[in-house]
Order: C-alpha cells, then sequence, then structure tokens
C-alpha cells in the first residue's frame, strides 16, 4: 500500500521548493499502525520522539514520547478525557483524517483537521503534525498540550496543562496550570474557579496589562513572554553548562502530585541516560491545594520521604479508608447542640486551613479560650480557626486544604470520641463540657443561647457598620457596603466589559433599588496573591479621600470573602483618552484641552515621556496635532506640565507659580 503512494510523494517533493515553513511529511495517507506488531509507532527521523500507542493501567492510549534507554516518557495524550483504549490500529485515512480502530472495527477520530491531511510527519522537536497538500501544518499536538510542555511548544493565555490522574493512568488528574487572561499563570485543583482561595502557586505576573505565553527554551529556562517579546521573566535559571552531555532534552509538566516541574534527560559520554528535575514551582507537597479531601488535613510528618499523608481530625473517619486522599466524614452521631448529647472541643496546635468563615470575631479582644467557647456555644459553629495575631473564625463543614505547620490553632467541635482505628492521635487534646440536663432545663438553655446568639450577631452587625461608618467619618457621602450578590445581580453576572486597568477588570452595571445611584461601573480587583485586608481599607480609604469634580466618585465597595470590588459612579461618555484619541469629529480642540492635570494615570504617564521627547526635540507641533495654535501659549502650557510631574515632588511648582506661568508673566519662576 505504501509503495502506491510513494512516487506521487516523490514527485511532489521534486517540484516544490522547500519553503521555509513547509515540511515534508514522512508518514504518507494510507499509512497505520497497530498494536502488539513491532511497527506500533511512528518515530522522528532522530528516532528519539515516537507518536503511537503506549501501555497504561487499562490499556493502551495514544501519544507521543521521548524515547530514551531504558524508558519512554510521555509528553502527550490523545483525548485526556477519555484515553483508554483496548489497542488496535492507527490510521492516517485517504480523506485526510487520523483514526483509530479497534480490532472488533469500532471507530474513533483521534483528529479531523479543518483541511483534509495530505500526509504526517513525527518531528525531531517532539511534534506530531498533519500537513496540508501544501505541507503547511493543519494539525499539531503542540497545539494541543495535555500536561507537558517542550521546548518549541508553549502554553498560550486561556489555556491549561491539566496533570493525569497516576504516574500509569493519563486521564485528566486532580490539578491544572492555567495561563491566566490577566497575565498570571496559576497552579489550581481542576474543578475550582480561578480564585486566590484556591491557588497555590502563582508566577507573580498578575495584571500585568497583556497576554503572556509561557516557554520553554532550549536550554530548559521555563520564561513567561509577551508583549511581542519585549516582556520576558525566567522562572527558572539555565543549568546547561553544568552537564556535559552528547545530547539533552528537558520537558516542563504538571506531575501528578500537582507540582509544575522542569526535568532534564541527558545522554552522558558513555552512552547512559540520566535525568532530575531541574526546577520545582514548590517542594513542599502539602502546600498543594486539594491534595488532601475535604475535612482532611496534609502531613508530612507521618508519612515516607517527604510523601504526604492525609489524616483526619479527632471526630472524623476517612470516607474510605483505602483511599485516604478522598477525604474525612464525620464518624460521631450527635454532639450537634440541637440534642441535648454531650459536645466536645478538641483542639489541633500547629494546623490550618483555608477559611471559609462566615463570622470572625475581632482580633486582639480574642483569647484562645474565647475562641474556644465562641465555637461550642454556637449551633452552627463545626470548628473553629484561631490565628497567631488573635482573630478567631468560626466554619461551617466543610473544611478545605487543612495541613499540619504554621502557628494557627484549630477547634473541631464533635459529639463523644469513638474507638475506631485510623483515628489520628496527632497532637490533639480533648477538652469535655457535659451539657445533659432534664428536657425542660434544656430547652431553657437553648432558648437563651439562642437569644445570645441573636445579640451576639445583631452586636456583631452593628459593632461591623458603625466600623464602617467611623471610616468614612470624615467624607461628605459615606462609602456603601455592597455585597457581592448584589453587585454579582447588578452587573448581570459580569457581563458587559467596560475596560482593564492596572489592578482589575471594570464592568458596567445597574442598582436602581433606591434609584439614586442608576448606572455604576464595578471594578473587580483580581489579584491572586492575596492582599492584606488593611491593604484594601487602606485603598478605599485613601480614593474615598479624594473628591474633584473631573475624577470618578467612589460610592462604595465590597469586601466579603476573597471578593474586593470598587463601585463607581458610571460615566457614560468613555475614558478622556478614547475622547482625546479616539474622538474624531468630537475631539476636544485645544482651548478645550491635556489644563494639564498633575494625578496622571499610568497609561499617561506614558504620554508624559512622548510630550517631553517632543519638548526636548523641538517639535512640539507634533502634540497639536496640526491645528492652528499659539504656539507661545502652547509651550508655556507644556513646561507647565511637564514641571507638574516631576517623579520628586520638592521639583514641582507651588500653585502660584502655575498661574503666573500660564499667564506667561514670568518664565522659568524662580527653578
Ligand atoms: C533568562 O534566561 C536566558 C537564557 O535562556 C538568559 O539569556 C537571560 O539572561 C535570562 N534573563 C534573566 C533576567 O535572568
Ligand atoms: C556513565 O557516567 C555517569 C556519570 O556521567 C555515571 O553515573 C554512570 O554510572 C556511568 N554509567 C556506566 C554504565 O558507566
Ligand atoms: C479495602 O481493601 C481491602 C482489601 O484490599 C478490602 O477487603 C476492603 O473491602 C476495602 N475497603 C473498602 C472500604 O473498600
Ligand atoms: C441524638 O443523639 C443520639 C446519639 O447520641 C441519637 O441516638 C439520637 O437519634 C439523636 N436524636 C436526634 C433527634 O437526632
Ligand atoms: C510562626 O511564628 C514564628 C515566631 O513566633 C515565626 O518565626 C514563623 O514565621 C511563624 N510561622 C508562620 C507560618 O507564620
Ligand atoms: C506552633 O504554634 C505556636 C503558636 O501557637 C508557635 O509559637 C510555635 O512556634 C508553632 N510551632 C511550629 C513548629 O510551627
Ligand atoms: C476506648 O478504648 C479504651 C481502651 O483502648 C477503653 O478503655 C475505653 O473504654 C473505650 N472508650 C469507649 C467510649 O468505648
Ligand atoms: C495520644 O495522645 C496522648 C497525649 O494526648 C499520648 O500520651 C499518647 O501516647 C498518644 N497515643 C498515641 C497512640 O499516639
Amino acid at each position: 500500500m505504501h509503495t502506491l503512494f510513494f512516487p506521487s510523494f516523490l514527485i511532489l517533493a521534486c517540484f516544490l521548493s522547500v519553503h521555509s515553513q513547509s515540511i515534508q511529511p514522512n508518514i504518507p495517507l494510507g499509512s497505520s499502525i497497530t498494536t502488539g506488531s513491532t511497527g506500533n509507532s511512528w518515530s522522528s527521523p532522530s528516532g528519539r520522539f515516537a507518536f503511537g500507542f503506549y501501555p497504561t493501567s487499562q490499556g493502551f492510549a495514544i501519544g507521543t514520547w521521548l524515547q530514551t534507554s531504558p524508558e519512554k516518557t510521555i509528553i502527550w495524550t490523545a483525548n485526556q478525557d477519555n484515553p483508554h483504549l483496548t489497542g488496535g490500529s492507527i490510521r492516517l485515512s485517504f480523506d485526510g483524517r487520523l483514526l483509530w480502530s479497534a480490532t472488533g472495527g469500532q471507530e474513533k477520530v483521534i483528529s479531523n483537521p479543518p483541511e483534509p491531511a495530505d500526509g504526517a510527519s513525527m518531528l525531531n522537536s517532539g511534534n506530531f503534525v498533519l500537513l496540508n497538500s501544501a505541507r503547511r501544518v493543519v494539525w499539531s499536538t503542540f497545539a494541543i498540550p495535555t500536561n507537558t510542555i517542550v521546548p518549541g511548544q508553549t502554553l498560550q493565555p486561556n489555556s491549561q496543562l491539566i496533570s493525569s490522574l497516576s504516574e500509569n493512568n493519563p486521564s485528566t488528574g486532580k490539578f491544572r496550570l492555567t495561563n491566566q487572561n490577566d497575565g498570571n499563570l496559576v497552579l489550581y485543583p481542576v474543578h475550582t474557579t480561578n480564585t486566590a482561595d484556591d491557588a497555590y502557586w502563582d508566577s507573580g505576573t498578575f495584571e500585568i496589562g497583556f497576554l503572556l505565553t509561557l516557554n520553554l527554551a532550549e536550554n530548559g529556562v521555563l520564561f513567561l513572554s509577551g508583549n511581542n517579546g519585549a516582556f520576558t521573566k525566567n522562572l527558572t535559571q539555565s543549568t546547561t553548562s553544568q552537564k556535559p552531555s552528547v545530547e539533552i532534552y528537558y520537558r516542563a509538566v504538571i506531575d501528578v502530585d500537582g507540582i509544575l516541574r522542569v526535568y532534564h534527560h541527558s545522554l552522558t559520554k558513555n552512552g547512559s541516560w540520566e535525568t532530575g528535575i531541574e526546577w520545582a514551582a514548590l517542594t513542599d507537597k502539602c502546600l498543594v491545594r486539594g491534595v488532601c479531601g475535604l475535612n482532611s488535613y496534609c502531613s508530612l510528618l507521618d508519612g515516607v520521604n517527604g510523601e504526604p499523608s492525609c489524616l483526619c481530625p479527632p471526630g472524623f473517619g476517612f470516607i474510605d479508608s483505602n483511599q485516604t486522599t478522598l477525604g474525612c466524614t464525620r464518624s460521631y452521631t450527635g454532639g450537634d447542640c440541637m440534642n441535648g448529647s454531650e459536645t466536645t472541643m478538641h483542639v489541633m496546635k500547629n494546623t490550618t486551613w483555608v477559611d471559609k468563615t462566615y463570622s470572625i470575631l475581632s482580633s486582639s479582644t480574642t483569647s484562645m479560650d474565647e475562641c474556644e467557647a465562641a465555637c461550642l456555644n454556637d449551633c452552627f459553629c463545626m470548628a473553629a480557626l484561631f490565628k497567631s495575631n488573635g482573630e478567631c473564625s468560626k466554619q461551617l463543614l466543610p473544611l478545605r486544604y487543612g495541613r499540619v505547620g504554621g502557628n494557627d490553632t484549630v477547634f473541631i467541635k464533635s459529639g463523644v470520641m469513638p474507638n475506631s482505628s485510623g483515628e489520628p492521635n496527632s497532637s490533639g487534646e480533648q477538652h469535655r463540657r457535659s451539657k445533659k440536663g432534664a428536657l425542660l432545663v434544656m430547652t431553657l438553655v437553648f432558648a437563651a443561647l439562642f437569644l445570645v446568639v441573636l445579640l451576639g450577631f445583631l452586636f456583631i452587625v452593628i459593632r461591623g457598620r458603625r466600623r464602617h461608618h467611623l471610616y468614612v467619618k470624615d467624607e461628605e457621602a459615606p462609602l456603601k457596603t455592597y455585597s457581592y450578590e448584589e453587585l454579582e445581580n447588578a452587573t448581570n453576572g459580569f457581563r458587559e466589559e467596560l475596560g482593564r486597568g492596572a489592578f482589575g477588570v471594570v464592568f458596567k452595571g445597574e442598582l436602581s433599588k433606591d434609584g439614586k445611584d442608576g448606572a455604576i461601573a464595578v471594578k473587580k480587583l483580581q489579584k491572586v496573591v492575596e492582599e492584606g485586608e488593611k491593604e484594601f481599607q487602606r485603598e478605599v480609604k485613601a480614593i474615598a479621600r479624594t473628591h474633584h469634580r473631573n475624577l470618578v466618585q467612589l460610592l462604595g465597595f465590597c469586601n466579603q470573602g476573597s471578593h474586593r470590588l470598587l463601585v463607581y459612579q458610571f460615566m457614560s461618555n468613555g475614558s478622556l483618552a478614547d475622547l482625546i484619541f479616539k474622538g474624531g469629529q468630537n475631539r476636544p480642540d485645544w482651548k478645550e484641552r491635556k489644563n494639564l492635570e498633575s494625578e496622571l494615570d499610568p497609561d499617561e504617564i506614558i504620554l508624559s515621556d512622548w510630550v517631553y521627547s517632543c519638548y526636548l526635540a523641538g517639535e512640539l507641533e507634533k502634540l497639536t496635532l496640526h491645528e492652528d495654535v499659539n504656539m507661545v501659549e502652547f509651550e508655556n502650557a507644556v513646561k507647565v506640565g511637564l514641571w507638574c510631574i516631576q517623579t520628586d515632588p520638592t521639583l514641582r511648582p507651588s500653585m502660584k507659580n502655575v498661574i503666573i506661568m500660564l499667564e506667561g508673566i514670568i518664565d522659568d519662576a524662580g527653578r
């Protein structure tokens, strides 16, 4: 069958000039490979990479791999969602598709390219490609990475790598590396939204202002690039020069354990292969969120060789004791205060979790004992997290991302401890408080308790309100606090995007409740690295204090859980930049115009650089957009403007001098 097509292939090769972009197909249409036979893969000319079947825990999968002796390293897998196959054959069909067929005749499409393939090629880079008749790539494995990238391959913005389930099961696993459209590269568990609470590592390139691409250089350096190559950030350092190897291959992979690593595979001078880790995004495996299931906690102390082990807190047992990573569930009955049984609090020192609180007791006033009592006396409270700064947060189940470490103390409510196996004794202590009594007494106690909780709740609400009023006391209109849900509704689920700034995306919204706010602009601060409470409040305060008719009014904010949003008046006429640079007919003329404001946005700083260079070059007419203006007046205004925006405040002129200069009375007042 191959010989039939070989001549036409040869003729093509003779008549087509070799384009820089064109690739020689080395796999003609009609070619096939079959499991169980010797020819069960298509190799690259170098023999280092191959495409074909590889064995898994459940039969076979189709993929590409790096062939080193003695092992294969998988770098791509077809149908990561459901990769398991029973064997069979892979065929490049005459209609230009890549198909898998089982021995029984069942068929599955591996690739159906946008235009029919005329051949395929396993390249020396590790890329398996389908080519059209013009020998251009119409489909490639590099374009749809699974858990790995190799040199020459990239992870594009808005795409992700997903870890495998286990070393010999390539199905979708538990973790993902997401290249966010805010420029940040972040590790999360799968099935989470992109929020800071779920992130366990990031590249620190948040809101950089343009999209970034993840690359692996030939020398093994993992780096982010963007802004047409003007921006690069190395995530790792090169070590190539230290390795006296004959050949060396690198790969970046999100491993089964959720950690992003770079590996090298090098052929040493004596002909043996050596493999090792070049770089790992993090080393403490318990910092990987989602490594242990809900209501469990991760410990390195009980594991072997730095391997994490998942444990249940006192009063909890494994959902499945054969699969400890699935999480824990309450193993006791009773213990909830509506049933007059015994309630106990267990203390776990130096343990923490990502808090998902419903109530925070103010810091600095709460002691550890008060924190414990607060939870014990609250029917809703299932656990409390006491932080070293004195903050006590009360929580419901489930507990997420628990781990041993740090200075926090955890209190867990439970009933009478059962004597079951698999219960960690850990650092737990048991504090037992009996609340048994006659039914009448219980009823009275709970009525009283309910009142106390209610009063406490009211107290917290009122105090919270007062706090907000206090911190905007010096303002004319007090800032409103909005709930996240309120803003989500107002913006119709953050649908209409108005623009992007340095710290977040701005959405249009409508608040028609009291008819006063009307149209609003909601700025969603999307920082993945957690920003301190104080920092946020300081920011809000600073913005709230700024009142100027030329500045947009801050109406309020939302500070709920991990959500940080600012609510502004909506300006229906768009931004100043739009008006000046895209205004067309409506563009303000020079007389209407840049009063030069000294409150400059980061964008406008670039504008000021441009103005300065025009001024230095004596090319001020460039700035007037070919309008007929009074050049003396204009030059004065430019000079005042440049003077006002000196980086060092002490070099800026006084307002008095600015007025004098603008009136043209003196030229370089007191310089
Ligand atoms: C980043 O890595 C490249 C090598 O790939 C090196 O040439 C460059 O100097 C590095 N940049 C920084 C800032 O370290
Ligand atoms: C080859 O050299 C490496 C070091 O470069 C060494 O670790 C390995 O044991 C050697 N293998 C043989 C078979 O000599
Ligand atoms: C755990 O595995 C053992 C043997 O491997 C089996 O007998 C037992 O039923 C399993 N337990 C559960 C809860 O699946
Ligand atoms: C109260 O708890 C006990 C076990 O401590 C249990 O047997 C009983 O069913 C519970 N009653 C209710 C109403 O939940
Ligand atoms: C715990 O506290 C010690 C000192 O009290 C401090 O050095 C350490 O950084 C803290 N650990 C964490 C995780 O906050
Ligand atoms: C445990 O937490 C306490 C504070 O509660 C702290 O002083 C101590 O250093 C912590 N120990 C470790 C090993 O982190
Ligand atoms: C728990 O086990 C201990 C012995 O290991 C026993 O003395 C104790 O009575 C048991 N407690 C319960 C509640 O069964
Ligand atoms: C359980 O904890 C106690 C201290 O609370 C300790 O004395 C005991 O040895 C621990 N038991 C086990 C099996 O670790």
